[in-house]
């Protein structure tokens, strides 16, 4: 794809957020609820808050609304009242029927590896959390590294057509990576890192802190659309800043919170998540019947991703992917390959 063309691809996103065969979503803006009697100061407040569409205020309890500064019982009533009206999202019952056609907004974004496309039925789902865990050098940073390529593609060539956000908690992001996936997919290196919105992160208040300027990078339609949010790693800052049980139950909260607004983030723009988790020993697994190591974040993780993704090593530079929990697919198995140019077929 030339330079240009690329460009086009990424800057055509407006307020609405289109799949590729889809009857598009469409975003409203908090700022339209001025025409239904919300003041502009109330609309900054929301802003502030990190709410940019109707959809994201009325996905959120009336009670976490109130907790916002300067917003009273009756202003939330009267907030929701309107955005009620407002709402694009039509009827909350759904045919069937109606909900296949929603689906068809959802993009799936190339691996860069046929099998594990397959095992994932068709690639990284946009409107959907899809985890990858495993131990060290597994290829988790790898598979980002080329979802951030990839995502850029054309829908033709199992791309997104939208930018990346890379929220990177380990020092982990690598330009030179990027450089080399780019070449390998025939893009431009620098259009290619223009795209990828790198955050990095020091603690897990930042991780939080993050989520609302995310919420307006999501809503503007001047960035073209974003297609995919990457987080690597998900859990690694909140597990060194709480420790022991006694803070287990006040991290897994946390945590749980944080992943719920991601979730509805995801559906509201139809983004891809991707999350990297860290793993650990099951003392209860028998090696012979399936997993020695589990994902970590316990249940509140396990409830929020879609997909579960589990990672191997194989021989030489080999990964085995195994789907560990999926609404879809079966618990399938494929090889991968890490290579300079990113995740590849085996040979
Ligand atoms: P942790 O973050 O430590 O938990 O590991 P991870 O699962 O994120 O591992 P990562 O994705 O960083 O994969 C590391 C593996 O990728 C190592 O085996 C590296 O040798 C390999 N790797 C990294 N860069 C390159 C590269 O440019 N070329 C090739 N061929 N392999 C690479
Ligand atoms: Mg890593």
């Amino acid at each position: 794809m030339s330079a240009t063309a690329q460009r086009q691809a990424v800057s055509s996103a407006d307020t609405v957020i289109a799949g590729p065969t889809s009857s598009a979503v469409v975003v409203r803006p908090i700022g339209d609820m001025q025409g239904g009697g919300i003041n502009v100061s109330d609309i900054k407040k929301l802003e502030d808050a990190g709410y940019y569409t109707i959809g994201q205020l009325l996905q959120t309890p009336k009670r976490t609304l109130k907790l916002i500064k300067g917003l009273s019982e009756a202003k939330v009533e009267k907030l929701r009242e309107v955005a009620m009206k407002l709402d694009s999202r039509g009827s909350v019952f759904k045919t069937g029927l109606e909900a296949k056609e929603a689906r068809q907004a959802v993009v799936s974004i190339t691996t860069g590896c046929t099998q594990l496309d397959q095992i994932l039925g068709g690639g990284i789902e946009t409107s959907a959390l899809t985890e990858v865990f495993g131990e060290f050098r597994t290829g988790k940073t790898q598979i980002a590294h080329t979802l951030c390529v990839t995502t850029q593609l054309s829908f033709a060539s199992g791309g997104g057509q939208g930018k990346v956000v890379y929220i990177d908690t380990e020092g982990n992001f690598r330009p030179e990576r990027i450089e080399a996936i780019a070449e390998r997919f025939g893009l431009s290196s620098m259009e290619t890192l223009d795209n990828i919105i790198v955050c990095r992160v020091y603690s897990h208040e930042e991780q939080i802190d993050v989520l609302k300027p995310l919420a307006a990078l999501l809503a503007d339609p001047d960035q073209g659309p974003i297609r995919l949010i990457i987080i690597d790693s998900v859990i690694a800052l909140f597990r060194v800043e709480f420790s022991g049980r006694g803070e287990l139950s006040e991290r897994q909260q946390m945590l749980g919170r944080y992943l719920a607004t991601l979730v509805k983030l995801c559906e509201e723009f139809n983004v891809a998540v991707f999350l990297v988790n860290q793993c650990m020993a099951d003392p209860g697994a028998l090696a012979m019947f399936g997993p020695v190591i589990k994902p970590v974040g316990g249940h509140v993780l396990a409830h929020a991703s879609t997909t579960r993704v589990m990672l191997k090593k194989g021989k030489a530079d080999e990964r085995i992917a195994k789907i560990f929990d999926s609404p879809l697919m079966p618990e399938d198995e494929a090889t991968f390959r890490i290579t300079n140019g990113g995740i590849d077929d085996p040979v």
